[in-house]
């Protein structure tokens, strides 16, 4: 027998709701039968035909434009998204220009966004479909799911929105939308359970129109269907939604709690030299924000090391730039700023460390630049267009300027 994954007996509502027909159980979970799915879809789509936002996106059916958006769109929201989309479609106008665009200009038009694997992986899928599909976005679910970085939600959007492939786009918003739909109560965080929403979802599609259906789940969850402070009572769902006719919107999706972020501590060197330009750093071979640049960041190690007295703290400091860059700055015996940055699983502690760094020292990191050594740049405060810097560097500098305005003032 399968499990039952849901909290409430839909026969009960038959004739009490929109519900007006009993339909199979699928993945432990009873949904309706076919009448009510086709009015179910009816009113759905009558209410996305009024009321859908005007997005970029939905202005074209180009698999490109599509999936170009809907990577956009997989951690960062719409407002953001939208400024985006455009300067990332005038720098790559096709998939030919983004297979064979130049890293550092991919992350420039990135820079921002966050989470930027979604672009490299984005090029590497541009080039599979130069490689091997002659530059044509492909147009059914099994080669487009090959297509580096498109997991089953992005395959399912593409799929739907550009193909009209009867499949649903299962991402947490979906999740969270169906799970209200049915009082589903399976952890939408274990991604076992991922299969249950897929399988409704599935089933709820509408067959004739399912990107438009997709578009108004995710239009549904980003207006009334929130995460907090939904208003389940204005959906265009609210007789078909059982946890809006039992109360219980807040109690869905079911999630269990995730691990918290883990601090990370370190000291960022803004290391200025004689003509005033700024040390910056490219990471490499790093996980996070690979080939992106920052002021060069020392770690360390624990919450009690950013706590001690600043002597101890620059013999510390003097002694990995030593260590590591082979210099010796003058570093100024205060902190000139803090930045506290939040990754998925990492938070960023930073303290800024000034210093000035002349003569030998100057020359050796000159040196270093002038022998091809890539990863290391002077630049002048504000002429930071060659370079992608990630938020947090952004934050960085901005804490730089905060000190400089204060000394100006004082
Ligand atoms: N979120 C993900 N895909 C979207 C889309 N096509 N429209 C609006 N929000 C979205």
């Amino acid at each position: 027998m399968t499990e039952v994954n849901q909290d409430i007996d839909l026969s009960l509502y038959i004739n009490q709701s929109a519900i007006q027909d009993l339909g199979p159980v699928i993945e432990g979970v009873q949904v309706w039968g076919p009448v009510t799915n086709q009015a179910f879809r009816k009113t759905f789509l009558e209410w996305y035909d009024k009321e859908s936002r005007r997005l970029p996106w939905r202005e074209s059916k180009d698999p490109y434009r599509i999936w170009v958006s809907e990577i956009m769109l997989q951690q960062t929201r719409v407002e953001t998204v939208i400024d985006y989309y455009a300067r990332f479609l005038s720098a790559f106008p096709t998939i030919k220009d983004l297979a064979e665009a130049k890293e550092d200009q991919l992350l420039k038009v990135w820079e921002g966004l966050g989470y930027y694997s979604r672009v490299r992986n984005m090029q590497v899928a541009a080039q599979q479909i130069m490689n091997d599909y002659d530059g044509i976005f492909p147009d059914n679910l099994a080669d487009i799911k090959k297509l580096k970085g498109i997991g089953p939600y992005t395959a399912g959007a593409i799929g739907s929105i550009a193909f009209n492939i009867p499949v649903p786009a299962i991402d947490g918003n979906a999740m969270r939308v169906i799970a209200r739909l049915f009082m589903i109560n399976a952890d939408i965080q274990k991604p076992a359970n991922r299969k249950i929403f897929e399988a409704v979802g599935q089933y709820l599609v509408d067959p004739d129109r399912p990107g438009d259906f997709n578009q108004a789940i995710m239009d549904l969850g980003s207006s009334f269907e929130t995460p907090k402070k939904a208003m389940p009572e204005l959906s265009p769902l609210r007789d078909y939604t059982l946890a809006t006719l039992t109360g219980t919107t807040d109690t869905y999706p079911i999630k269990s709690k995730k691990a918290k972020a883990k601090p990370v501590y370190y000291q960022a060197l803004i290391l200025q030299n004689a003509k005033g330009q700024v040390l910056i750093e490219k990471r490499t071979q790093h996980k996070l924000l690979n080939n992106l640049w920052t002021a060069p960041l020392i770690e360390l190690g624990t919450k009690a090391n950013q706590d001690l007295p600043i002597t101890e703290k620059l013999d510390f400091l003097l002694a990995e730039s030593k260590q590591n860059y082979g210099i010796s700055p003058i570093f100024m015996r205060k902190e000139i700023g803090q930045v506290k940055h939040v990754f998925t699983h990492l938070i960023w502690h930073i303290q800024l460390a000034y210093g000035q760094l002349t003569g030998e020292d100057e020359q050796r990191i000159n040196m270093l630049i002038a022998s091809g050594e890539e990863d290391y740049a002077w630049v002048a405060p504000h002429q930071f267009e060659d370079y992608a810097f990630p938020t947090v560097q952004m934050k960085v500098w901005q804490a730089y300027e905060n000190y400089q305005e204060m000394q100006k003032n004082k």
